[in-house]
């Protein structure tokens, strides 16, 4: 799908032949004196049409414009939210339609705000994907030619620019994270990798420049993963630590990187501690925090920022099996802290643990981890908002502030050390589970006992990174996010981490040549 931004009026966009013109129509509704203009006041005054957001009044072949449809849409306050509400309705018949494969959107009648031109074309690629790879007869989107006609332009162009990148992002992810779990292992997601670095045309040294490192079993023993590897042993398919970098200029060679951390459980059957079997099958979406950080690579690929990312990924799968983890297994974690397995199925932070105390090595800015981690966190924040939870106060406040500019909301959640209580362990420095209450904050303080040295923040997607239901299907978060955020964070403010969490233990003794 190609994406065009023309600086025009209303009426020089009814010029444009097109199959379908999408209007947005906010209130309070100051009409202008062209011809489609008349027509909206005339709609409203009739009461035909309403400025609530989404409503929607279609017209064929309309007198007053050149395209074979006119679908004048209710955009509210001309909020981001609105925006996205108005675009996703009058839009979400396209993908049905096998007529439209031209579209124009004019944003002509809204208040220039920041953020409209990206929301709006965020709103038409998501209602419009559609996924084909295991289809015997695919399908594949129609919609080719989508032009976003706005009153501005030029000043434009920065922010057309970065929604096309984060598009391409969201649909690398959309695309991993739908693959079924035998099309999508682990080797699969670390070629994937491997190719966003290899396409990226690095063959010289200079930046900007991505590469790839995949470690498999062996790297990740000598590494000392005992936790990571505790979870991959229950099943036949091989284990993979994935190693993105983005460089974008030699200037940020050396600076430190921010690090992207992605949960990448290809499939999470919950091991011994078994799943029911109802939506099983969802549980191929567990590596959608994997599929996040790709997709942010990808943008990283399209946009060339010149900023220095690294990206890490655990990925295996959970399985039961003859030779899994059993709840009451001690496991040595990478940090030297040993981990008691109350709860096979509460692998995504063994997996996690040791990638964060990897990410170490890199001295970071700051680490951000991304993971459907706990059913707890969608029955706190249902499917809007992301749960955040963070060490550092700056940190939270900014990656907050790019959820909103990116209409890809989270809502910060607590890490008081008293939560920590419910991970106390007869047997070892930490359980993995606490109880239910407060499971998702639970989850975060057993991650951010591995965080201590560095400002982290840890996002759980597990309500946000896909849809149930008759519309089952990845959305791509966090990918816009965390892309404003790389894009916003880079060099302006310094993080600090507050309150490091307590039990310091002593670092994996390495085995001595
Ligand atoms: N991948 C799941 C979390 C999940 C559950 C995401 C449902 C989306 C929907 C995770 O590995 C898990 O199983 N978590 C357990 C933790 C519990 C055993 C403490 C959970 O949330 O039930
Ligand atoms: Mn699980
Ligand atoms: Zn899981």
């Amino acid at each position: 799908m190609n994406f065009e931004l023309l600086s025009m009026d209303l009426a020089a966009a009814a010029q444009l032949p097109c199959d379908a013109l999408v209007v947005l129509v906010p209130t309070p509704f100051k009409p202008q004196a062209d011809e489609v203009s008349v027509l909206i006041q005339d709609a409203l005054d009739a009461g035909d049409l309403e400025t609530k957001p989404g409503k929607i009044l279609s017209l064929y072949r309309p007198l007053q414009a050149q395209a074979d449809r006119l679908i004048l849409v209710g955009a509210g306050t001309a909020s981001l939210a609105h925006i996205r509400t108005a675009v996703t309705s009058a839009c979400s018949g396209v993908k049905s339609s096998s007529k439209v494969k031209n579209l124009v959107i004019s944003l002509a009648l809204l208040p220039e705000t920041k953020g409209a031109v990206s929301t709006a074309m965020n709103a038409v690629a998501d209602v419009s994907y559609t996924y084909t790879t295991t289809k015997s007869k695919p399908e594949p989107r129609l919609l080719r030619q989508v032009v976003v006609a706005v009153k501005g332009g030029k000043e434009m162009a920065a922010e057309f620019k970065q929604a096309q990148a984060c598009i391409a992002g969201v649909e690398f992810a959309k695309e991993w994270a739908n693959r079924p779990a035998n099309h999508s292992t682990p080797t699969q997601l670390a070629d994937a990798a491997q190719g966003l670095a290899n396409s990226f045309k690095n063959s010289s040294k200079t930046a900007p420049r991505m590469s790839c490192e995949v470690l498999g079993p062996k790297e990740v023993a000598k590494l000392g993963m005992g936790s990571f590897m505790a979870v991959a042993q229950g099943t036949q398919e091989p284990l993979r630590f994935i190693v993105l970098e983005y460089i974008g200029s030699s200037s940020v060679k050396s600076s430190a990187p921010n690090v992207l951390v992605g949960k990448g459980i290809t499939f999470d059957t919950g091991g011994i501690s078994l799943k029911p079997a109802a939506e099983m099958d969802e549980m191929k979406f567990d590596m959608s925090g994997a599929a996040s950080v790709l997709g942010v690579f990808k943008a990283l690929s399209v946009l060339k920022p010149h900023i220095r990312v690294v990206g890490l990924i655990p990925t295996c799968e959970n399985m039961p099996g003859g030779r899994a983890l059993k709840p009451g297994d001690v496991i040595t974690s990478m940090s030297g802290q040993t981990i008691e397995v109350l709860n096979t199925d509460a692998e995504g932070r063994l997996i996690l643990c040791d990638a964060l105390t990897y990410a170490e090595r890199f001295k970071p800015r700051a680490v951000v981890d991304v993971a459907t981690l706990t059913g707890a966190c969608v029955i706190s924040l249902g499917n809007l908002r992301s749960g955040l939870f963070s060490n550092s106060e700056e940190l939270a406040t900014q990656i907050t502030a790019a959820g909103d500019a990116a209409q890809d909301l989270c809502w910060r959640l607590p890490l008081d050390d008293d939560y920590a209580e419910a991970l106390k362990s007869n047997f070892a420095d930490v359980a993995n589970v606490g109880g239910r209450a407060g499971g998702a904050i639970t989850a975060a303080k057993f991650l951010h006992r591995f965080a201590t040295k560095y400002p982290w923040a840890h996002l759980d997607i597990a309500g946000t990174a896909w849809k149930s239901g008759a519309n089952k299907g990845a959305t791509g978060r966090p990918v816009p996010l965390l892309l404003e955020f790389l894009l916003r964070n880079q060099s302006a403010i310094t993080f600090t981490a507050e309150n490091a969490a307590p039990a310091k233990a002593k670092r994996a003794v390495k085995a001595k040549g």
